[in-house]
């Protein structure tokens, strides 16, 4: 009898899956990007990658501050739990012969020769992986301002995966997903993009549900855009050995606003490691969360705008409140928004607060954690009767 079952071969294994919802949980609005991230991490867990070239190429287009250096470091930590596993190449400042040599090291004899540690050699390369994981991520930016000895040497780490040291050693690309970013054509996509953004397009975004299929449509346009001017710019030799090319979208009113929800738990995380026995929560009213964000709009910077505003306007206040003691472990602050004044202000709801009663008011993504570390300390406490508890959070 012959068999005919069905498969489908659109679902993905359970490390793939773990990845794409960490991605999606940190990444906003770029849901191609993590798609196609997802794929080629895919392929490496099935063993089915490409031999002798890297696992991987990608070349992110867009304008700044759409998440296309931090997609890579969340890709990072997702699977080595540590974002500066990236290893960041910032072609801007390889111009010149001398500095290329600090990428690969020079050759033998040359003066410096013993000096010079070169930045891609394999230990740097390998230094990240875990026992579970051995991918290493590297990340070229701003390529269109790559000179052309950086361009030679990126093409032969796309093609073979091999890099060739000044002192002759090879290094091998096999297991590295290599990344380049570039802002090309983004001033046209921002114009596309233009009757959605700014802050009046937040209101409306509010209360209108976007129309699906002209979103779709912006979308390819958006990337077709992209693609476009990154085949004027660069050589077809370039553009062929890429495995993915992926337009960012400029960021509107409620990515921003999802974004600024992300960053206050960041913020709310540094508290907890910056003020360890003092640790307090602080939570935002909606009229705080929306100064904020009116603050923070700014399509030519994106969320780079948001998370300056960010700093600004709550973690300065905040560090001030903690070096002058005026917040102390316990406290639940709250920030609103004082209309008159035009600026956030900070009132204590509430004192002496156990680590459980604070865990509630946060984010549960940070109130587990949270609870763990309090776990931790209460069973170490017995202990060491009488000794104050070193409990850090
Ligand atoms: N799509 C996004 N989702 C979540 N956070 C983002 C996104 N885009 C930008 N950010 C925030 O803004 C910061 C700057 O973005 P980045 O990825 O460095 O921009 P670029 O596209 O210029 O590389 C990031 O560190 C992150 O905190
Ligand atoms: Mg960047």
């Amino acid at each position: 009898m012959k068999l005919n079952v069905p498969l489908d071969p659109t679902r993905t294994g359970r490390d793939a899956e773990a990845l794409d919802a960490n991605l999606r949980r940190l990444i906003i609005g770029q849901d191609e990007a993590i798609e196609q991230i997802v794929n080629i991490y895919q392929m490496h867990r099935s063993g089915m990658s490409a031999a002798e070239r890297p696992l991987g190429s990608f070349l992110f287009l867009g304008p700044t501050g759409s998440g296309k250096t931090r997609i890579v470091e969340a890709t990072a930590e997702s699977l080595l739990k540590t974002p500066r596993a990236v290893i960041k190449i910032d072609c801007a400042e390889f111009q010149h012969s001398h500095e290329i040599a600090k990428l690969i090291g020079s050759p033998p004899g040359y003066l410096g020769h013993r000096e010079t540690h070169p930045l891609l050699c394999q230990e740097v390369l390998n230094q990240y992986h875990t026992d579970r994981v051995k991918i290493s991520f590297v990340l070229f930016d701003e390529i269109e301002k790559a000179s052309d000895a950086l361009w030679n040497l990126l093409l032969g780490i796309l093609d073979k995966a091999t890099l060739t040291l000044g002192d002759n050693r090879r290094v091998d690309f096999s297991q590295a997903l290599i990344f380049m970013t570039s802002n090309l054509g983004s001033s046209a996509m921002e114009a596309m993009m233009c009757p959605k953004l700014g802050f009046s397009g937040l209101a409306q975004s509010q209360n209108e549900t976007p129309d699906a299929r002209t979103d779709e449509k912006l979308s390819g346009k958006i990337s077709r855009s992209g693609v476009e001017a990154a085949r004027k710019k660069f050589t077809p030799e370039f553009m062929n050995r890429l495995d993915k090319i992926v337009t960012f979208r400029p960021l509107g009113a409620a990515e921003l606003k999802k974004i600024l929800d992300i960053e206050l738990n960041f913020v709310q995380q540094r508290v907890f490691r910056a003020s360890g026995e003092r640790s307090f929560v602080f939570t935002t009213t909606e009229p705080a969360r929306q100064f904020l964000l009116e603050q923070g709009t700014d399509t030519r910077y994106g969320a780079r705008h948001l998370k300056r505003a960010i700093e600004r306007l709550l973690v300065q206040p905040l560090s001030n409140l903690i070096a002058t003691e005026q917040v102390r472990g316990g406290d639940w602050i709250e920030v609103s928004f004082a209309s008159a004044e035009e600026q956030l202000s900070f009132a204590r709801r509430g004192q002496g607060l156990h680590l459980q009663a604070m865990s509630e008011l946060i984010d549960e993504s940070l109130a587990l954690p949270l609870l763990a570390l309090a776990n931790a300390a209460a069973a170490e406490a017995p202990r060491s009767p009488g000794v104050r508890s070193s409990r850090r959070l």
